[in-house]
């Protein structure tokens, strides 16, 4: 009788599970382009915490390049892992993703940047979490026109600095959204200087900020504005190499992790004069709770989540943190 009900209950709660073994443990991945990066680092603790509330195992493997990339999704698969969350190297290896979760009975959600296919395409069956990138870029660029503002500088004698990183979306939409924020406060458009970064780190941005401060050594003063942090923060350390200081240059970046908690602990303000705070928490305590949810309750993520930013300086940068509950 008892071992009857006990059939019973394991039938019931296989049904449940819609799929996946209920009585496997339930685990997770969760994979990273950059995980030395402050941002990934935050994402990946937020998605230990879902993990600990929820009693399921995350894997977390850095995944730096495309081979680095196929290699730990069969990793993944070889350790029962169910689902994974992905900010995969390359938006471009979207349908590789796609085929490799498929033949090895993974899910899979993206994270951060949105998997295209081979037309440049969202993949419509891989959910997604990002920034609204253009929003967030035009605070990026209003934040900037309002400090340039209260500087009592001209925009017309300003050189402004778009850290590019154009083949990756996220990061094209973010700083076309600070271009148009900085042309409609009255920038000319002949003052934008851009400098294409190989890669999305501080490395990248300090070698491309150099070579455009080299090419145009016409302006005295500077915005900079990019993708992320690191970008601006190697546009920073360009400029100070330079001798463009604090009192040149202005430059806000996007993400608000230890990055730019770092730059803010300085005694001396330097360039780097704020960033758009965005949520390593929703990012990674989400994505991991609802790919947990699509394994353990066959609940799928919806489609598309796109959250917000504040702008964060020194002066506000304990209430904005306290606001986004970090
Ligand atoms: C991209 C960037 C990261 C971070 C995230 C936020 O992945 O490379 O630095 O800005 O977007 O979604």
């Amino acid at each position: 009788m008892i071992q009857r009900r006990e059939a019973l209950l394991g039938a019931t709660l296989l049904l449940l599970a819609g799929g996946a073994r209920a009585a496997d443990p339930v685990k997770i991945g969760f994979l990273v382009k950059q995980a030395e990066e402050p941002w990934f680092q935050d994402e990946w603790r937020f998605a230990e915490t879902a993990a600990k509330e929820k009693g399921f195992t995350l894997v977390k493997i850095g995944i730096p390049n495309g081979e680095k990339m196929m290699a730990a999704m069969d990793n993944l698969a070889a350790q029962k892992v169910q689902g994974f969350v992905i900010c995969a190297p390359d938006v471009k290896l979207g349908v590789a993703v796609e085929r490799a979760a498929k033949r090895l009975g993974l899910k899979v959600m993206s994270v951060d940047d949105q998997l295209v296919d081979g037309a440049g395409k969202p993949i419509a069956g891989i959910p997604h979490m990002g920034i609204s990138a253009y929003e967030i870029g035009k605070q990026v660029g209003q934040g900037l026109a309002e400090e340039i503002k209260a500087r009592g500088w001209t925009l017309a004698e300003l050189g402004a600095l778009r850290m590019a990183f154009d083949q990756l979306p996220t990061a094209r939409e973010r700083t076309q959204g600070a271009l148009d924020a900085l042309k409609a406060a009255g920038l000319p458009l002949a003052n934008v200087v851009d400098a294409p970064q190989a890669k999305t780190d501080t490395e990248s941005a300090f070698n491309a900020a150099n070579i455009a401060f080299t090419k145009n050594a016409r302006f005295k003063r500077w915005v900079a504005f990019g993708m992320n942090d690191e970008a601006v923060l190697g546009a920073v350390r360009a400029g100070e190499g330079r001798g463009l200081k604090q009192e040149a240059m202005l430059g806000i970046g996007i993400g608000g992790s230890q990055t730019a908690l770092n730059e803010f602990a300085k005694p001396n303000p330097t360039a780097f004069f704020g960033t758009v705070l965005i949520s390593p928490k929703r990012h990674g305590y989400e994505t991991a709770l609802m790919v947990y949810q699509w394994v353990a309750e066959n609940r799928a993520p919806a489609a598309l989540t796109l959250t917000n930013g504040v702008l964060m300086t020194r002066r506000n940068q304990v209430e904005v943190r306290k606001q986004m509950g970090l």
